[in-house]
């Protein structure tokens, strides 16, 4: 875990200086296969069971986990951690802030005010978002200095509950959709990129043994590295021990590789880990060379070989787990 981290970031800087060739280089078969659900339900824990599984990631939102100010309820995740350590497999936690349905609020009702921008704002969810903003979920606005309070409080009750019995723990993808510079919402894409950099840095600052992930995929104002939102968040994850992941494993997929994709293979030895997950979506993408969607194979091989991730957290739905 994350003991040896010192060591591991002086000796992977000093291969970076000598031979910069070698971390590129495919490691010979260190990605473990995990599943990926938001909910653990029976379907679950039977797919558990297989060998090869090593453990699974699901989705707690902060309105579960802190029903009123300051009561926390983690009887969720103690829950799952007691199924999946029956099994002698780990549990990932990813803290969700934001939702993709509009009937879902991911926060805690008492965050409904104007201190707290309301604690969340509509996400868009369309194609022309500039022009025809169609609220189709929910953000956090973690831009706002009351908000991340309040969640940094949740992250170090989580983490003097699980710090070494979660195997790891992440922060959502960095894409978002909020109507910008409006007095109502007061997001910035500067200060949501500070924000989230801010409660990366206190996650892994408060998990000393699980690791602490940050999901980078797209940033706002950031796209194929504007503003330097890539090489900078990049840089500071590297510097503050925070690992990095990715929802959306996709092999080569043009729009991924202008932008999180090269930053998680450079940094793939600089960071204390790099994990990237299967989703849904993404076992309907069809690979051009084939014509047909990627196999468990080509998954496999490029969350190793070209991003470097040492898990990859695969849909329930993924056709290889149902054969
Ligand atoms: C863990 O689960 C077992 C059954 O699977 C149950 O008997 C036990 O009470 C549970 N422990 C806790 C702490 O929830
Ligand atoms: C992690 O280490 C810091 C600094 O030593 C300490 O303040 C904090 O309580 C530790 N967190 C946990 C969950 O043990
Ligand atoms: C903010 O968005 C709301 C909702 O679309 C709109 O009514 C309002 O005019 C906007 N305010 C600014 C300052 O752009
Ligand atoms: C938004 O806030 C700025 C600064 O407080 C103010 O100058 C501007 O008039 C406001 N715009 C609207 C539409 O309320
Ligand atoms: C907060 O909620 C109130 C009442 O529902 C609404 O009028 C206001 O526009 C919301 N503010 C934001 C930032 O969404
Ligand atoms: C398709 O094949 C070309 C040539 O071998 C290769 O460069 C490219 O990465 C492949 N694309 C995918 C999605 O595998």
């Amino acid at each position: 875990m994350r003991l040896t981290l010192g060591l591991y970031l002086l000796s992977s800087s000093l291969l970076a200086v000598t031979t910069p060739v070698s971390l590129k280089e495919p490691s010979t078969s260190s990605l473990a296969q995990w599943l990926y659900t938001s909910d653990i339900d029976d379907e679950a824990l039977s797919l558990l069971e297989r060998p090869e599984i090593h453990g699974i990631q699901s989705l707690y939102t902060w309105k579960s986990l802190e029903p009123r100010k300051d009561q926390y309820d983690f009887s969720a995740i103690d829950n799952d951690l007691n199924h999946t350590q029956t099994k002698g497999k780990s549990l990932w936690v990813q803290i969700q802030d934001r939702t993709f349905s509009i009937d879902s609020n991911p926060v805690p009702k008492y965050l409904h005010s104007p201190i707290y921008n309301n604690g969340s704002v509509p996400q868009c969810d369309g194609d022309d978002c500039d022009n025809n903003f169609i609220a189709g979920g929910w953000a956090t606005a973690q831009w706002n200095p009351h908000v991340r309070e309040r969640f940094q409080r949740l992250l170090k009750a989580l983490a003097a509950r699980f710090d070494g019995q979660v195997y790891g723990f992440n922060l959502p993808e960095t894409a978002i959709e909020v109507q910008s510079n409006n007095n109502t919402t007061g997001y910035t894409c500067q200060d949501y990129f500070e924000g989230t950099l801010d409660n990366a840095r206190y996650a892994a600052s408060v998990f000393n043994r699980s690791y602490a992930v940050q999901y980078v995929n797209f940033w706002p104002c950031g796209w194929a590295n504007e503003n330097n939102y890539l090489s900078d968040s990049f840089q500071f994850f590297a510097e503050n021990g925070v690992g990095v992941g990715g929802p959306d494993n996709i092999p080569f997929k043009q729009t991924m590789e202008n932008n999180a994709y090269p930053y998680m293979s450079e940094y793939r030895n600089k960071v204390p880990i790099n994990v990237v997950a299967v989703q849904e979506p993404d076992l309907a993408a069809i690979n051009p060379n084939t014509s047909k969607p990627f196999t468990k194979e080509e998954f496999i091989s490029f969350a190793e070989e070209q991003l470097g991730s040492r898990i990859l957290f695969w849909a329930l739905s993924s056709p290889w787990l149902h054969q």
